[in-house]
């Protein structure tokens, strides 16, 4: 089929990409030209694994095309696909400004029947809105369906999510418009639940708060672990086997970042709000989000008093591994807190060091590697769980640190390991390991 995209972010990409790949005629439109000679060189402008190669093998197959012109890239295209960012507004609700210039470039641009299928993550009843910008202007002889196909990819796996889906998603107000997008889909071999237009916006919004909401809720438990002195790991891992449970999003740690749980969070307690329902479960979620970060740097606080000249080793700063995306990354308001009370900090990623120095404080150092961040260091910080951070041999703290305290907020060690070691090891719903063993950092007065 020939299909078009309109937005080269993570969504929009990696869709077009994987749709070439499953043998579709793809043009993946952006107004950003920079943006579009990179890509025409299959270069993907977002690091994901695995999607540079499959960009190249598809270009060079024919089958994947980059331009930013709107005429020439929904130039006889069946299916047109929406994947441009609903960024959060200040009152929490979904910016649709994007979407709805592709709805007026659509409704200016195409010239022949299509189904629009909107991709990014929309308020209810978006879908509708967005019929009626395209028909507004439109010629009377061209036939516009519309679908909603919501996407569930994650960054840093999002080609891998593409081709192993658990589901695909169709909302249409017609079988035989669902039934042209599970043809699409076909080759993914992916099951499809198909439904209306509404209901398949709100799965996604849905779908999002109730991860975020397994990851606050043991994120509580964790903080009730801690006092208790039981373990979270255990406790999640105890409650995984049941399979109306399940282990996935049970880790416990600093709080859930990223572009899509904060802002679809904050989206659908706005979305309940709007047919006056209050979501209070939502807003608490949320609530306790925000203050498993507050908490970490308290507990630093607790062991040092005075952060003031402490040299604070910062591994990781992505909002999760395999991503250099900064938003929203627990790392933000950690570091930036710490910094601003004197901490002097160095901070290492293994790729997210360039997105975060537009975005730290200017007064924190960076580090190409993770013995060179620790060496001389008064704490060891541990933000985001890359591989290469869980793999740390614990010598390299002792051997390097000036102080081997180490404060994981991504349970990133086994407390086993750590017990063998001379580690001083604070994390998240876990008994503490060698309590104030380095006397000579400053200890609390009770
Ligand atoms: C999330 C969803 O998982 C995708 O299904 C969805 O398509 C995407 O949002 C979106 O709406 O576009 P993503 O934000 O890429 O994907 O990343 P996740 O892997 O879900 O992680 C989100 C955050 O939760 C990260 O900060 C991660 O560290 C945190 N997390 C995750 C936990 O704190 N604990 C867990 O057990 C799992």
């Amino acid at each position: 089929m020939k299909i078009s995209v309109v937005g080269t972010g993570y969504v929009g990409l990696v869709t077009g990409v994987c749709l070439a790949e499953i043998g579709h005629d793809v043009v993946c439109i952006d107004t950003d030209v920079q943006k579009i000679h990179k890509m025409r060189r299959g270069q993907s402008p977002i690091y994901e694994p695995g999607l540079d190669d499959l960009m190249t093998k598809n270009i060079q197959e024919g089958r994947l095309y980059f331009t930013n012109i709107h005429k020439e890239g929904f130039k006889d295209s069946e299916i047109i696909f929406i994947a441009v960012g609903t960024p959060q507004l200040p009152d929490g609700s979904a910016n649709l400004n994007f979407i709805e210039n592709v709805a007026q470039d659509i409704s200016t641009y195409v010239a022949n029947d299509a189904i629009v299928v909107t991709k990014s993550t929309v308020p209810v009843g978006t879908n509708y809105h967005i019929q009626k910008i395209i028909q507004r202007n439109i010629a009377d002889d061209i036939k516009i369906r519309i679908a909603s196909n919501p996407e569930f990819l994650r960054e840093g796996s999002a080609v891998q999510d593409t081709f192993n889906g658990d589901r695909i998603v169709i909302g249409t107000d017609d079988v035989e418009t669902a039934d042209i997008l599970e043809k699409m889909y076909a080759p993914l071999n992916i099951p499809v639940f198909k439904t209306d237009i509404s209901s398949s916006e709100m799965i996604k919004y849905a779908s999002n708060a109730f991860l975020a909401t397994k990851i606050s809720f043991i994120n509580e438990i964790s903080n009730i672990c801690e006092k208790l002195g039981a373990n979270v790991e255990d406790v999640a891992n105890g409650m995984g086997y049941d399979k109306r449970i399940g282990r996935n999003f049970l880790n416990a740690g600093i709080g859930y970042g990223g572009s899509c749980f904060p802002k679809d969070t904050q989206a659908l307690v706005q979305i309940a709000g709007g047919v006056e329902h209050d979501f209070k479960l939502l807003k608490s979620v949320i609530e306790v989000n925000n203050s498993q970060q507050k908490s970490l740097i308290e507990k630093i606080k607790h062991r040092v008093q005075n952060v003031k000249n402490i040299k604070i080793a910062a591994l990781g700063l992505a909002f999760k591994p395999n991503t250099d995306d900064m938003r929203e990354a627990a790392s933000i308001p950690i570091l930036s807190s710490l910094a601003e009370e004197g901490a002097l900090i160095t901070a290492y990623d293994p790729i997210a060091i360039e997105n975060a120095m537009d975005i730290l404080p200017s007064n924190i150092q960076y580090s190409n590697s993770i013995k060179k961040t620790l060496e001389g260091a008064d704490i060891a910080l541990i933000v985001t769980e890359w591989d290469e951070v869980k793999s740390i041999d614990l010598n390299v703290f002792k051997n390097l640190m000036n102080t081997p305290i180490v404060f994981d907020g991504r349970n990133c060690f086994d407390l086993d390991l750590i017990e063998e070691s001379d580690i001083e090891y604070y994390s998240m719903g876990r008994k503490t390991i060698n309590p104030y063993k380095y006397t000579h950092i400053q200890q609390p007065t009770f």
